[in-house]
Parts: C-alpha cells; sequence; structure tokens
C-alpha cells in the first residue's frame, strides 16, 4: 500500500468540497487537452465512460461515446449473440476501413437488399457472385435501389453498377491515396479488392474518411475503428460471452460484479487471463483501498470503483454497506497509485463532481443517469397523458425490471440466479427526455475545460500530476453554509 486515505476524506464526497482557483494561464479553453487513460493500454480524448447499463449503452450510445473522445460499455442484460452483434456494429459503424463489408448476393432480390439495407444501417451494399463466396461483382447503393414500383423481386444484378465500371483500390491503400482516388472518380465507396481475383479484402467509404477528419479526437483504435467495451459478468456463460465478444472486435473487456472484492472476482480474472491471456480487462467495482489493492494483485488493466452512489441504486440502503465516493476514489488511489487507472463509477450528478473524482485520483468517470434519458440511451420516449412530458426509464441493473427483462431476453443461470437468489438493489427511476447525448458530452467537455483552466493549467493530464498527490491542498471543505451557498438555487 502506498499509503493511507487522508482523514479528511473519510466520510466526504463531491459536495463536501470545492476546488480553490488557481492563477490560469490558458489562453483559449478550445485548446485545452483533456486526455486521459481508460486502462493501461487504451486512451481517451474525454473522460467519460458510459456505463454497462441496459437503460444506457447499447451499440448506439457506444458509438456517440466514442466519436467523442469517450468509450461505452455495452451491456450484458441480452443473449449473448444479441451483445456481440451491438459490438460488431460499433466496430463496423466507422473505420478507414471496413474489413468484412456486408455483401449481398447477385441473385438476391430488390425486397431483401432494402430490408438489409434498414437492418444494417448501411447506404450500400458490395454484391458477391454467390453468397460467401467472396468474390465482387458488382455495388449496390441507395441510389441504384428502384423507387418505381413492382420491381421488388427483381435481382439486384440488374440494377447494380457491375465491377468491370466500379473503381477499386489495392488492400494496402493508404488513406490519402483512397481519398485522392474517391474524389478523382467523384464515388462515395471504394472496395478493396485482391487484383486478380476480384477477392473483397475491404470497403472505404466517404463517409468514415470525412469523419475521420471532422473528429480527430474520437476513440479509435489502430484501424480507425471506433473503441468499444462490453461486460461479461464473473459467473455462468461468462467465457463464452467473452470469446463472442472478442470476436466481434470489442477492445476492452469488463467484468462487472456487485462486489469486486471476492473470491468470485478472482476466479474470474483467473479465467479470463488462461482462456484469453493478455486481453485489456476492466474489473470492479471495490470502494476500499483493500480492494483496489485486491484488483491490482489480479493483474487487472483498470480499477473500477463504486460501492453503491448510483442514482439507480438501492445497495447502501438495503445492506449499509458503501463507501462515499469521493473517499472510495481516494482510498483506491492512495492504494495504487498511478499503477493502474481508475475508473470512478457512479454518483456524478453534476459536471463539477467529474473534475472532482479525477484531481482526487480518477482517471475517468463512469456515467449511468447522467446519460440516460437521451436519444442514444436504449428504450421509447414515454409521454405522460396528462402533461405532455416526455421521459425515457433509466434503472439499476438489479432493479426487479431490468432483472426480469435479462431472464426473458437471456434465459442464462446467471440472470435466474440474479432473479431468484438475491432481492433486488437497484430501482426504476423516470427521466425526463433530454435529446442526443452528443450535446451532453459537449457541456461536459466545455466545463471540463474551464475547470482545467481555473486550476492553472492547459492540460487535464498537467492538472492531474499536480493536484493528485496532496488534492486537499486545492480543495475547500463546506461548511452547510458554505455549501447552501454553492448549491442551493
Ligand atoms: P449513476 O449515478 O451514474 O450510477 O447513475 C451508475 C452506476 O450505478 C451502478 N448500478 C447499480 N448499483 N444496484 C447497484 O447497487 C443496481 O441495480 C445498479 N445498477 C447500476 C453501476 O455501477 C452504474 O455504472
Amino acid at each position: 500500500m502506498h499509503h493511507p486515505v487522508e482523514p479528511e476524506f473519510v466520510g466526504r464526497t463531491y459536495d463536501d468540497f470545492l476546488f480553490r482557483p488557481q492563477l490560469s494561464i490558458v489562453a483559449s479553453r478550445q485548446d485545452v487537452s483533456l486526455k486521459t487513460h481508460l486502462s493501461r493500454r487504451l486512451g481517451l480524448d474525454l473522460p467519460v465512460v458510459a456505463s454497462n447499463m441496459d437503460s444506457v449503452t447499447g451499440a448506439e450510445m457506444a458509438k456517440a461515446l466514442a466519436l467523442e473522445g469517450g468509450i461505452g460499455f455495452v451491456h450484458r442484460g441480452m443473449a449473448i449473440a444479441a451483445q456481440g452483434d451491438a459490438v460488431a456494429r460499433v466496430k463496423r459503424t466507422y473505420g478507414h476501413i471496413v474489413e468484412q463489408p456486408l455483401c449481398l448476393p447477385r441473385d438476391a432480390t430488390i425486397r431483401e437488399a432494402r430490408e438489409f439495407t434498414a437492418k444494417h444501417h448501411i447506404t450500400g451494399i458490395l454484391i458477391e457472385e454467390t453468397r460467401v463466396s467472396g468474390i465482387l461483382v458488382g455495388l449496390l447503393s441507395n441510389r441504384d435501389l428502384p423507387w418505381i414500383e413492382g420491381l421488388e423481386d427483381h435481382r439486384v444484378e440488374e440494377f447494380m453498377t457491375p465491377v468491370e465500371k466500379l473503381v477499386t483500390g489495392p488492400p494496402n491503400i493508404s488513406v490519402e491515396e483512397a481519398e485522392q482516388r474517391m474524389f478523382a472518380h467523384r464515388i462515395e465507396k471504394l472496395p478493396l479488392v485482391d487484383r486478380h481475383h476480384h477477392i473483397i479484402r475491404g470497403l472505404i467509404t466517404k463517409k468514415e474518411l470525412i469523419l475521420a477528419r471532422q473528429r480527430p479526437y474520437s476513440s479509435k483504435d489502430g484501424k480507425g475503428r471506433l473503441l468499444v467495451g462490453a461486460a461479461i459478468g464473473a459467473r455462468g456463460d461468462f467465457l463464452e460471452r467473452a470469446a463472442e465478444i472478442l470476436r466481434a472486435g470489442a477492445d476492452v473487456l469488463l467484468i462487472d460484479i456487485a462486489h469486486g472484492h471476492s473470491a468470485v472476482m478472482r476466479r474470474a480474472v483467473e479465467a479470463v487471463r488462461a482462456k484469453f491471456g493478455e486481453v485489456e480487462l476492466v474489473c470492479g467495482n471495490v470502494g476500499t483501498a483493500e480492494g483496489a489493492a485486491f484488483l491490482l494483485d489480479l493483474g487487472v488493466d483498470a480499477i473500477k470503483v463504486g460501492i453503491g452512489p448510483g442514482r439507480g441504486c438501492r445497495t447502501r440502503l438495503e445492506t449499509a454497506a458503501g463507501v462515499p465516493q469521493l473517499q472510495a476514489i481516494r482510498e483506491a488511489w492512495c492504494a495504487v497509485g498511478e499503477s493502474v487507472p481508475i475508473i470512478s463509477d457512479g454518483g456524478v450528478r453534476d459536471d463539477k463532481d467529474i473534475f472532482l473524482a479525477l484531481i482526487c485520483g480518477a482517471s475517468s468517470v463512469m456515467l449511468g443517469s447522467m446519460l440516460s434519458g437521451t436519444d442514444e440511451a436504449p428504450g421509447f420516449v414515454i409521454e405522460d397523458p396528462g402533461t405532455g412530458e416526455k421521459r425515457k426509464i433509466y434503472r439499476g441493473m438489479t432493479s426487479p425490471q431490468a432483472v426480469f427483462d435479462a431472464l426473458y431476453s437471456d434465459e442464462s443461470p446467471d440472470a435466474a440466479e440474479r432473479a431468484l437468489g438475491v432481492p433486488a438493489e437497484g430501482q426504476e427511476i423516470q427521466m425526463p427526455h433530454k435529446g442526443s447525448v452528443v450535446d451532453i458530452l459537449h457541456r461536459m467537455r466545455g466545463h471540463l475545460r474551464s475547470a482545467v483552466s481555473y486550476a492553472g493549467e492547459e492540460t487535464l493530464a498537467a492538472v492531474r500530476a499536480k493536484t493528485v498527490l496532496d488534492p486537499l491542498r486545492y480543495l475547500t471543505p463546506l461548511s452547510p453554509a458554505a455549501r447552501d451557498e454553492s448549491y442551493e438555487r
């Protein structure tokens, strides 16, 4: 253990402190970098992580987070195949190169093509000789789909641009060369084929190239694809789940259980390491120095911290187990220092809480309720017939409703065990419908940049480097009156 937690943090959380403003050196807040680490090997441009909850993170939320420089963890309250699909969708959406583009055979019908584009949210389909042959014979773009009636049973080969007329590229084409070639021919899709046999090796699209330029800060892997994580649990079918998720292209696995300082966790980590080796692995949750040290010893790549601060969480009320969140972060940091990144999970209610978590030791912050109720969150908008207010459901993952749904979508022994064996430690809340999560992430980015400016540095990393050794030098503890003055409006 590095050193014991400072007594001033014991029993304290976000609303107990304000940050003491420092001489500012920032000329433009636009230039303030918020770069941080999610885990040992993965970096982020925005220290925000979307929680693996079924009312928060599916493919849409994960995409939005990665595009803005954060990352999302797809929840596991669904069948293994469905979770794999969600991960694959994020990986396939953007990237310099779509490695395994979706194809239809030349004898597919227009009706099939229409359903295929709608299902996969794509604007053009590569047409292959026969199913899974991988031999390119044409390209059917949205423009080629007939809009006049009576052609639904015709074959796609009648409408596609045949391969002889297609501009293609070699599999190893550079991004710059692809851009040149696509612009020269005014085309939006460049299939990559190996020259002699027209075997499909990938696809480059204009949309993705433009996006890569517009958002240099988005979270990407070495091939320009968005980063995504996924939760696997620690029991039952978790190893099959992990295998499928990794096959789908996930960059990081999350073993997420209510009490991560446990023999169950040890067994799960050992099993994952035995089967998948050095895969990037985040584990949690823990809330104490001992818990954090335990996970460090297990060799995890990031430690998720938070016992009971979550908005949809009833653990503290039901069991009395818990640690105030700022204390938990500080305990964890004092135990593990900078040897492994800490993800603070739960309890953020205002943007300032994110900054406090970071300067006390967290490297990123996982959010549930703050990102819920948005367009990108799974679930439907409910309109109150009386007031006309629009809402979306946010619910704890051990709320009776979430457990019930997981049971029916999955029928995994894990879900059944949870449903039958353990009383609910989560609850359901109706959130106001908040529009796109992108606006929320922009707001957070803006507020974090301002906070860095108040802290007298030009980067979040510099702020953290100076505060994390002794955060109390920069914090003012609040009296009840000071708290009222600060937060009561
Ligand atoms: P916020 O405060 O961001 O918290 O909404 C999100 C985190 O809450 C945790 N979580 C739960 N904790 N019972 C719990 O004890 C639950 O049913 C539950 N569901 C979510 C989780 O860590 C999440 O990231």
